[in-house]
């Protein structure tokens, strides 16, 4: 932390220009270390108590989620057209953040004011796409308020930026030559998902030459900026505390490496208490309770809203420092104090120890984590799969998980894993804190490969994890046993997947429960100890 300035959460004095521009050369050096050099590490966690799968968050969340996952689809696709748009600009942000890296090596503090501006173009490549190339620097910009992004909405106000927690609003007063007879004004939803109706907006506001002359008052100064963003929506299912809130706060926030404050509207006390490691790693700074906060909180920069790219995803090329997910499963484990990078999965890593040491002769067996849903898509066969398993040579961890579980516990469990294992569901989400090498075997439901695929397959491959999938025979689905075999979604899933996401959601999320054939899977459990072996 810079130490020629302080400041806490609610009286920071603003620093100098230099410090700031000293600081923020600080941050970048951080930031390009972690990308150079490290490892890390992060979190997840899981939980699965009643509604903790995917699925079962569509059954409370009925008609809402119904039209979200619908759009989610189309989103994916809209979302490579926009990827594909937007490619020069992110050239050209490109060069600039490589020029930077340059300067980096011999960092100084005349090269800070260049990195102050070249970190803030980074930080604004996803703004409104206008060419801001001709701002000058300390000219604070114009409110900007991005609504042409399929996932999210966001705002950018850098200058006199004001939030006023008692109405939700967040106020720019332009300095005085650049005011105008009329302001202008948005209403967004503060979270990665713009479409989800229940969460509320927030209001973003250019003061016009008169209204800037009444603005509210400070009340409170800070030398950072801040971060405004809801914490309810689908949260509380582990997939969608990343996909929604903390991949996106990763990416819009990562960057700033601590000195940032979030202002969360839609305050969860849980979430909070449940991701502290990564909230308190990304902000160093109290996370204010935007709702019931009084008073005007005044910010040299105020974000609204999140960035997202994809369902659980991130596109290096959208990120000021090309973090991948890759990185973000890094930085998880780091954040969680798992072993760095560098160490096998942990059966090698033990039976190379046993080997130095010459004492014990009995080898250690890869250790799988058995993933026990105890709600919708369970395995109804459980002690038989886990006998199989175990024959076939693994230690086995049977695992149900739940909300309040802690996860700096669990991660370390799942740490000490060779091989998690589980039917499609949130409590993959966990696949965080394996290590590199280490298998997500994933046990597909009767007509969920594609969901199995983007949900978790393609991510467990970016992340270098080995990605296995076992997809399950009708025969072994209870919807055979349920409905027959001449029903639509025992004999055609495909067909009635066109039919509606209704149906689909119904049929193969929500009713089908999962009779592993051990015969049929043994084999499988052959080809995983072939590949841990290699
Ligand atoms: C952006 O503006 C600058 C200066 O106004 C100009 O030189 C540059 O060509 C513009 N770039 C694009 C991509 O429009
Ligand atoms: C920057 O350029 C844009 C488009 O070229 C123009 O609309 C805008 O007024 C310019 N801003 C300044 C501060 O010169
Ligand atoms: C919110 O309250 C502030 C201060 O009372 C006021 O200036 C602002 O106009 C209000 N915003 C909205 C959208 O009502
Ligand atoms: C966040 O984690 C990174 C990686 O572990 C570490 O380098 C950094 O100092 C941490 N920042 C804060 C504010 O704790
Ligand atoms: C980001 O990626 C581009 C090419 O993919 C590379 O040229 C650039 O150096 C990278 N930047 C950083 C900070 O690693
Ligand atoms: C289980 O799988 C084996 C091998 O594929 C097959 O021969 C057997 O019929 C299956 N058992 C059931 C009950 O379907």
């Amino acid at each position: 932390m810079a130490g020629d300035w302080s400041s806490s959460s609610s009286t920071a004095a603003v620093p100098s220009s230099s410090g700031m521009a000293r600081r923020l050369a600080r941050h970048h050096q951080a930031v390009l270390g972690f990308l150079l050099g490290f490892f890390v590490s992060v979190v997840l966690y899981t939980t699965v108590s009643g509604p903790n799968s995917i699925a079962a968050v569509h059954d409370i969340e009925n008609g809402q989620k119904d039209v979200l996952t619908k759009t989610m689809g189309k989103e994916r696709i809209e979302d490579k057209k926009l990827v594909d748009g937007t490619d020069m600009n992110k050239k050209t942000a490109k060069v600039q953040v490589h020029s930077t890296d340059q300067l980096g090596q011999t960092a100084n503090d005349a090269s800070g004011k260049l990195k102050e501006e070249l970190i803030r173009q980074e930080l604004d490549q996803d703004g409104d796409g206008n060419n801001r190339s001709n701002v000058t620097r300390g000219t604070p910009l114009k409110p900007i308020c991005d609504l042409s992004d399929p996932r999210y909405d966001i705002c950018e106000i850098s200058g006199d930026a004001r939030a006023i927690g008692a109405n939700c609003t967040v106020l720019y007063v332009p300095p005085a030559d650049e005011r105008g007879p009329d302001g202008a004004e948005w209403t967004i939803r503060d979270q990665s998902r713009k479409d989800l109706g229940y969460i509320d907006k927030v209001n973003v506001k250019t003061l016009s030459a008169a209204q800037s002359l009444v603005a509210p008052g400070c009340t409170s100064r800070h030398a950072v900026p801040a971060v405004v963003f809801a914490m309810n929506g689908l949260t509380s299912n582990p997939w969608h505390d990343f996909s929604d809130v903390l991949i996106p706060l990763f990416i819009t926030t990562r960057a700033y490496d601590g000195e940032v404050q979030f202002l969360v509207t839609d305050f969860r006390p849980w979430f909070v208490d449940k991701y502290r490691l990564i909230l308190t790693n990304l902000s160093r700074y109290d996370i204010i309770d935007f709702n019931k906060d009084t008073g005007v909180r005044c910010y040299p920069h105020i974000v609204v809203g999140l960035r997202s790219h994809s369902d659980l995803g991130i596109d290096p090329t959208r990120t000021p420092y090309n973090y991948t997910m890759l990185d973000f499963r890094m930085y998880i484990r780091d954040v969680f104090s798992l072993p760095p990078e560098g160490q096998g999965i942990p059966f090698k890593e033990a039976n190379k120890k046993k080997k130095n040491g010459g004492t014990s002769t009995e080898e250690q067996k890869p250790r799988l984590m058995l993933i026990n849903r105890a709600g919708i898509r369970k395995f109804v066969n459980l002690p038989e799969i886990s006998a199989a398993v175990q024959a076939a040579g693994f230690e086995v961890l049977v695992v149900e998980p739940l909300r309040d579980m802690r996860l700096e516990e669990f991660s370390r469990e799942v740490d000490s894993c060779d091989v998690l294992m589980g039917a499609h569901g949130a409590a993959l989400t966990s696949f965080f804190f394996l290590r590199t090498n280490a298998v997500m075997l994933q046990v597909v439901p009767w007509g969920l490969e594609r969901e199995a695929m983007s949900y978790f397959g393609v991510h467990a491959k970016d992340m270098m994890l080995q990605d296995m999938e076992y997809s399950i025979t009708v025969e072994e689905s209870t919807l055979y046993e349920k409905y027959g075999k001449d029903h639509l979604a025992v004999r055609d899933p495909e067909a009635l997947r066109k039919q509606g996401w209704q149906l689909l959601r119904k049929y193969l999320w929500d009713e089908q429960d999962i009779r592993l054939n051990v015969t049929r899977f043994s084999p499988t459990l052959h080809q995983l100890l072939r590949t841990l072996g290699e």
